[in-house]
This record gives structure tokens, C-alpha cells and sequence, in this order.
């Protein structure tokens, strides 16, 4: 029976092997993590992340072929193949800060690799790290190797939080990069078997290692390039009287661009984008690239600029000053889905509004209270490393309270942030939240869910990413 174990078990590690299990019952899938409290929790009924359809898939093969353990050692020195998917931040200091990944987490864990290893093994990076890491792997497995040959692949994921196990049961490419030698190519053919179980052939893309995590790197940067695309022409949007969705309705239509990640936003979050395209610019200028280096941090750049552009429209809409007001959030995940809270962009929207005195009252249907005050007392970057590395706990921001529902939060409001698209934001009774607000109310909807003239009906002053502007907002001047 083919062994597989997995190190670390978090949003990628977790869903990514619960379906491997239940696509290959033949196999033997171990999760393992350094975590005791994320460990008891894949083992119980609360799983430790929420992602629609994962709990059925747990449960119809945990305890057969499906392990969560904290027995790190013992499964992966019993294993054929070993994933690694474990925390890659970005750096805070030193060489590259601020840029370059953090390759500490992923180094320790070859080491332990080396250490407990008996038998030969293939190696596969799962966590998104820089091109030529592989390598870097390589040489301290082989240094190491006390006569084990190991062969490293690189299998990056690209499932999407919120739809990772319909990403995972139909993925658009599966991609394994390695080494071209006949050992290398052996290796690639073990993991193309995996997946074979149910991803048609010509879905499998093979290539050499390098490709494999640059396509990784890239694919992000694309995406998020597009966002950061149709977010500048929502500010267009908003000076000229065009209406964003209508201009992506009418780009997407060109099949060369397709209809896809057009919706303009609040500004884009989670765990890869900021740090993938970071990762590219870092490896640009080490390259001596610097005119690419500059066109991809500017992704970033514009995203930034968006989500300033917001928290302002909020502050001059309100007679430039929210000291001491009660601000609704809606929504603090990074999309909806997810309980997932890495680098949302209500991060940097709640700070910008704490800087200028606002009370904040904060619903998100998925992430709780302990999970906010953490978000907001933060440092940039601290989020990417195991919980138990993370500040203790964090003292507890003021003026920010979460509530557990859309009514508490906005009662006595002035206004209304919407942060994130979560599907019952757009049919609460907005009546009777208007009816319960300090007048003149507003909102702010940073994902485009509300029916605009609906709420203007009612009274709202309602400003809307990239859409015609209220009256109202005309004549404040927001530009960040
Ligand atoms: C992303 C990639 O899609 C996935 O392939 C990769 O493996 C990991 O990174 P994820 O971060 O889970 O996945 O979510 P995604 O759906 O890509 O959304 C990222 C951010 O962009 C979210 O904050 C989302 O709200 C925002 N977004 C997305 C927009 O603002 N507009 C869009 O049109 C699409
Ligand atoms: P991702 O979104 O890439 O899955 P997560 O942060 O959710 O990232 O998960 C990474 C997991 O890796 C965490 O649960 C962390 O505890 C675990 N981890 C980090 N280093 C090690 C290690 N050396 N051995 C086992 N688990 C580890």
C-alpha cells in the first residue's frame, strides 16, 4: 500500500489530502502538524477551517484511510511520499525583508525529513515558495541522505478557499515539476498516479521543477493583476460616471479576456496573492530585473491605493471627520466561504477607520472575536507563522466590538461598511436596518452586493465601488 504523508495540516495540507484519501481508497494518507490544538480539531466534528463540502469528505474517510496526527516523525519516516505544506512568510528582517519568503519552517522540516528517514522518498513542495527552492531542499536532503535518495517535486496547489474541494475534485491543470532525469522522471510518474485516480491525463501537466513553482508565482500574479486592473478603472469609473460592472461586463466579452475575476473590490486579500507577487518582485531583483521588479510590485501598489481610497470615501462622506461614530463592518474574511482572515483587505479598512476614532461594530458570519482583536493588533506579516509563534495575546484593540449578527452591528450606526460578498448581506432587511441608524446613513459597499437603488429609496446614501456616484459623495474629493 502507497504511504502518504502530509506536514502540515492547514488550508492547503488539510483539504488537499482529505481528497486524495477519498479518491484513492488504496492509499494511506497521513496529516501530520506541530499543532496539538489544529490536530484534536481535524479529529473532531469542528473542523479547524470552514470550507463548504470538506467536512462530508472527512468524514466519509477519516479513521480508514484519512490520519491526523501530531506523530510527526513516525509518519513520515513510514511514508513513500511526503508533502510539505507548511508556512512560508514573508520576511520581517534581515536579507530580503519585507519581500523574500521566510524559508525557515520549510527548512526544518527537510532536516526532520533527514533525520528520520529509513527508506528512499519522494519530497513534495505543496507550500507556495520561491523558484529554486526545490533546490535548495535538494541539497540538504542530499547532504544528509545517509545513503537515501530522495527526488523532490513540485506540485503547487491552486485551489481557491471557498470552492477548494470542487477545485480539487475538477481541477482545472494539475502541474508536477521535477527533476529530467530517469529518477526524476520515475518520481513524477508515482504522483501522476495519484492523481490519475480521477484527473483525466491530459489534465496532469509535467514540466521541470523550475516551471513548476515560477507557474505557481505567476498564475497568482495574473490574477491578482487583473483585480488590481478593474480596481484602478473603478476610481475611472467613479470621476466619469461609467459603471465598473458594466465595463467588465462588456471586457469580458472578448473571449481573449474572458469573464472571470473582473468584479471590482474593496481590494484583494488572502494568504497567496500579496505574498506570491512579493516573492516575484524580490526574485526579479535579484536577477537584476528591476523594470519587472516594478511592474508587478504596482499589482500590489494599486491594491493598496484601493483600499485607502475606501476607508477616504468614508471619512469625507461623512463630513470628514468619523470620531467617536459607530461604524458598521459587514464582513472581516477575505472573501467569502471562508472563515479565512489572512491579509483581508477589512484589515487595513478597520485600521484606517480605528486611525480616525471610529467605533467600530464588526459581524462576520465565520470569524470570531478572538480572531478580529488579533487581525487588528498585528503586526504585517506576524499572521504567517504557526499560532504558537505568534504575540500571546494581543492586547485587545478599543473602540472595536463583534457582534453575531448584521443587526446588533448596525443599530445606532452612521454607517455601514460591506467588506465582504457574503451571500446574506444582500437580502437583510435593510428597512429596518436603515429605520434603527443614526441620519443621515450610509453605506459603503465594497463588494458590489446591495441593491443601490433599492437602498437610496429607503434613504441610504449608499457609494458603491466603481458605480455612479450618490450625489451626496460628488463633491467630497476622496482621492487617496
Ligand atoms: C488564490 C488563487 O485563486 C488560487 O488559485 C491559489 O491557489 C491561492 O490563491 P484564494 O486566495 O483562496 O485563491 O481566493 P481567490 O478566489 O483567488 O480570491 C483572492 C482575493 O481576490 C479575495 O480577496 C477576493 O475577494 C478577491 N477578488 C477575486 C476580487 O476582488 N475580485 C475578483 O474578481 C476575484
Ligand atoms: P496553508 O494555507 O499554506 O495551508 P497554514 O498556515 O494554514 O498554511 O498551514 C501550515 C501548517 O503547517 C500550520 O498548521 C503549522 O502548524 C504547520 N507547520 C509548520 N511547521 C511545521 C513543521 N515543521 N512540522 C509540522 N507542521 C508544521
Amino acid at each position: 500500500m502507497v504511504k502518504i504523508c502530509c506536514i502540515g495540516a492547514g488550508y492547503v495540507g488539510g483539504p488537499t489530502m482529505a481528497v486524495i484519501a477519498l479518491k484513492c481508497p488504496a492509499i494511506e494518507v497521513a496529516v501530520v502538524d506541530i499543532s496539538v490544538a489544529r490536530i484534536m480539531a481535524w479529529n473532531s466534528d469542528q473542523l479547524p477551517i470552514y470550507e463548504p463540502g470538506l467536512d462530508e469528505v472527512v468524514k466519509q474517510c477519516r479513521g480508514k484511510n484519512l490520519f491526523f496526527s501530531t506523530d510527526v516523525e513516525k509518519h513520515v519516516s513510514g511514508a513513500d511520499i511526503v508533502f510539505v505544506s507548511v508556512n512560508t512568510p514573508t520576511k520581517t528582517r534581515g536579507l530580503g525583508a519585507g519581500k523574500a519568503a521566510d524559508l525557515t519552517y520549510w527548512e526544518s522540516a527537510a532536516r526532520m525529513i533527514a533525520d528520520v528517514s529509513k527508506s528512499d522518498k519522494i519530497v513534495v513542495e505543496k507550500s507556495t515558495v520561491p523558484v529554486k527552492t526545490a533546490e535548495a531542499i535538494e541539497k540538504i536532503l542530499t547532504h544528509n541522505s545517509k545513503g537515501i535518495n530522495y527526488q523532490i517535486l513540485s506540485n503547487p496547489e491552486f485551489l481557491a478557499e471557498g470552492t477548494a474541494i470542487q477545485d480539487l475534485f475538477n481541477p482545472d491543470r494539475v502541474l508536477i515539476g521535477g527533476r529530467e532525469t530517469p529518477e526524476g522522471q520515475k518520481a513524477i510518474q508515482a504522483l501522476k498516479d495519484v492523481y490519475a485516480h480521477w484527473v483525466p491525463e491530459e489534465s496532469i501537466l509535467c514540466t521541470n521543477l523550475w516551471s513548476a513553482e515560477l507557474s505557481k508565482l505567476a498564475a497568482n500574479a495574473f490574477l491578482a493583476q487583473r483585480i488590481s486592473s478593474v480596481n484602478a478603472m473603478s476610481a475611472l469609473c467613479e470621476s466619469t460616471g461609467a459603471d465598473v460592472s458594466q465595463v467588465s461586463h462588456a471586457i469580458g466579452k472578448d473571449s481573449r479576456i474572458g469573464p472571470k475575476f473582473l468584479n471590482a473590490s474593496v481590494g484583494f486579500g488572502g494568504s497567496c496573492f500579496q505574498k506570491d507577487i512579493l516573492n516575484l518582485v524580490y526574485i526579479c531583483e535579484c536577477n537584476g530585473l528591476s523594470e519587472v521588479a516594478s511592474y508587478w510590485k504596482q499589482v500590489i501598489k494599486v491594491n493598496d491605493y484601493q483600499k485607502n481610497r475606501f476607508v477616504n470615501r468614508v471619512v469625507s462622506s461623512m463630513f470628514n471627520t468619523v470620531s467617536g461614530k459607530k461604524i458598521a463592518i459587514l464582513g472581516f474574511a477575505f472573501k467569502k466561504d471562508t472563515g479565512d482572515t489572512r491579509e483581508t483587505p477589512a484589515i487595513d479598512v478597520c485600521k484606517g477607520l480605528i486611525t480616525d476614532n471610529a467605533r467600530l461594530s464588526i459581524y462576520d458570519p465565520q470569524v470570531n472575536q478572538e480572531q478580529i482583536q488579533r487581525d487588528l493588533s498585528m503586526n504585517k506579516f506576524d499572521w504567517d507563522h504557526p499560532i504558537h509563534l505568534q504575540p500571546l495575546s494581543p492586547t485587545a484593540v478599543k473602540r472595536v466590538s463583534v457582534v453575531w449578527d448584521a443587526y446588533e452591528a448596525t443599530k445606532d450606526a452612521h454607517g455601514i461598511c460591506i467588506l465582504t460578498e457574503w451571500d446574506e448581506f444582500k437580502t437583510l432587511d435593510y428597512k429596518r436596518i436603515y429605520d434603527n441608524m443614526q441620519k443621515p446613513a450610509f453605506v459603503f459597499d465594497g463588494r458590489n452586493v446591495v441593491n443601490v437603488e433599492k437602498l437610496r429609496e429607503i434613504g441610504f446614501i449608499v457609494y458603491s465601488i466603481g458605480k455612479p456616484l450618490d450625489p451626496w459623495l460628488k463633491d467630497m474629493p476622496a482621492v487617496a
